[in-house]
Order: C-alpha cells, then structure tokens, then sequence
C-alpha cells in the first residue's frame, strides 16, 4: 500500500532532503510537506505543502484529516543550541508538539509515525566513546531532555495504544542542500560553506572536538530503511542508536585541504563547546544493523568529496548571480 505521509518540520535540514526523497519513491502527491515559518525550497513547492503549527493540535488534526494522512514523519522542533537559548520554546515545541503529533496519530488510527531523536540524549555519564544503546541517558541540555521524554512517550504510546512510532538517534547531519538550525553540529556545514566562499572558517568548536556524523544521504536512507521494516524487525519503539562516522574539526579541515590546501580554520569556541563536551564521540548502533539491516555508505572522505563537488559549482554560480 502507499503511504500517504505528513512531514512537519518540510523546510528543517532533515526535511529539505527527505520530502523530495519521499516523493520519488512514494510519488509527489503523496506526500504533504508542513512549514512553519520558514519558505521552503522550490523543490519543496512541487508537491502539497501547508503552513502548520505543530503546537496548534487542531490544525495537526485537519491536515492529518483533509488529506487521508496515514503516516507522519514529524521532524518539527527546537535543536540544541537554540534550546538553551530558549528552553521554554525548546519544551514547548519539541514535547507538546510531538504529543500532539501522537494524539492525532492515535484518533486518526495513523498507520505510523517516525520521530527523530539525536545523540543529545545522552549526558557526561554515558560512555563517550561507543555509547551503547542502553546508556545512562541524563542529558544537561533541554533540547536532550525532550528527546529522553519524547522517547519514552513513543514508547509509551506504543505499549498502551499499539501505535507504530519509529524513532532513530540521528548523529550531527551534514547536508549540501540545506543548512542546519540552530545546533551544536552545524559546524560541520558552515565549514564547507565557508572553505568554498572564503577560504577560511572560524569554527565555534575546539579542533580535537569529535563528534558523532553523518552525511544527509545515509539519514534519508536510514530513515527510509527503518520505516518500510517489517514490524517484527523493529524491536524498539523509543529511539535507535545510529551512527555513521565520527570526526573532530580539525579532520574534516585536513580532508577539505586535501583539495583547497590554502583553507585555514581559527577556533573560537563558544558556548556550543559546553554542549559537545557533554555528548559522546562515537555511538554503538549494532542494533540498527542487527534489526533492520543498517548500514551507511559514506565515509569523511566520500561525504567531504561530495560536499565539494556540489557545493562548489553551486556557491560560484550563485556569487557570478547565475
Ligand atoms: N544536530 C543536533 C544539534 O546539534 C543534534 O541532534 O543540536
């Protein structure tokens, strides 16, 4: 059967990749793409889109209603850094959002529903290097403790409703077609930017500071993978460590260099660095693997090529006014 799908949150980093890759697989009418305020890419507007707030839980509901809704990738929410700017709006639109996202999912009698949560779930107890699934998950930002509460009420909601929620920990996403919001890993974006346009980079992180990655096309697929599972495969419904590559600044510059050997990063950290610090450097995902047959494609290299190669025509023809 398929799907007919609502993705909040269309116009986010995550968003701007995976309506499009929803679109070629599932066909471009089935899938209704939610803004908020952000435009959207063109991309975005050739297919359904409608303007939505996800704390409005009676809009959710029309939406859901209007257009035969039967799955929702509800990706709608406040990142890290902005959620310590802002931990009322962080709570705000990250758990009532995704509540009322849930609700809807259970009148509506949703088929499924995928929420994403991150590697911010886990706090300065979890072990920094291959975080295991069960870590100790105490965050210290606001934005990981929505995404603790916001896995236990998936799973939650799965134990008493028998709702179909999937729910992955996505690594910092690098992206060459929309730029990140708001997060601690947007560095890991603005670098490639900046080495293109530039040739320099300030990076608000410290150069030995690794996190773990990933490129967009390995979460577009993750994604994709882990929602087409068949039932039995999935054996958690709160969220499922992923991992892909993990890599500090001072890497990824070495790997830029290694086709711009003038790019040259400073570092000033600011109060992101607080935030890493309390992340791990790398995440266990044999689970993913094991369950549902994960597995990424890119490595630094192969995801620092790419970047390259589209960003750089894009940025030259965008600076020329073409
Ligand atoms: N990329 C996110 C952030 O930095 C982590 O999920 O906030």
């Amino acid at each position: 059967m398929t799907p007919k799908i609502l993705v909040t949150g269309s116009a986010g980093q995550i968003g701007a990749e995976l309506v499009p890759a929803l679109r070629a697989r599932y066909g471009r009418d089935q899938i209704v793409a939610a803004i908020h305020k952000a435009a959207g890419s063109p991309l975005l507007r050739e297919g359904p889109v409608e303007t939505l707030n996800v704390s409005d839980s009676s809009a959710v509901s029309r939406v859901v209603r209007q257009y035969g809704i039967d799955t929702v990738y509800h990706l709608a929410a406040v990142l890290s850094a902005t959620g310590e700017k802002s931990p009322d709006l962080a709570w705000e639109v990250n758990m009532q959002g995704l509540k009322n996202v849930l609700d809807v999912a259970r009148q509506a009698k949703l088929r499924r529903v995928f929420w994403p949560s991150s590697i911010a779930v886990f706090g300065p107890d979890a072990p920094r290097k291959n975080a295991p699934q069960n870590a100790p998950l105490n965050p210290t930002t606001m934005y990981g403790v929505s995404k603790v509460a916001g896995e236990l009420l998936c799973n939650y909601y799965f134990l008493k409703y028998g709702m179909d929620v999937r729910c992955i920990r996505y690594p910092g996403l690098i992206s060459s077609e929309a730029l990140p919001g708001g997060g601690t890993t947007d560095y890991a974006v603005e670098i490639f930017y900046s080495a293109i346009q530039k040739g320099s980079y300030s990076c608000f992180l410290e150069k030995n500071s690794t996190l773990p990655m990933m490129y967009m096309p390995d979460a577009v697929e993750a994604t994709l993978k882990l929602m087409e599972a068949e039932p039995s495969k999935v054996k958690r419904h709160s969220g499922y460590n992923l991992a892909a590559i993990s890599f500090s600044p001072e890497e990824v510059a070495a790997e830029i260099r290694k086709q711009m050997p003038a790019f040259k990063v400073t570092y000033s950290p600011d109060q992101r660095q607080k935030i890493a610090d309390s992340w791990p450097m790398s995440i266990d995902d044999s689970e993913a693997r094991r369950d549902w047959g994960w597995a990424h494609r890119f490595d630094l290299s192969k995801m620092t090529g790419d970047m390259l190669a589209r960003l750089g025509p894009r940025l030259a023809s965008a600076q020329k006014g073409v």
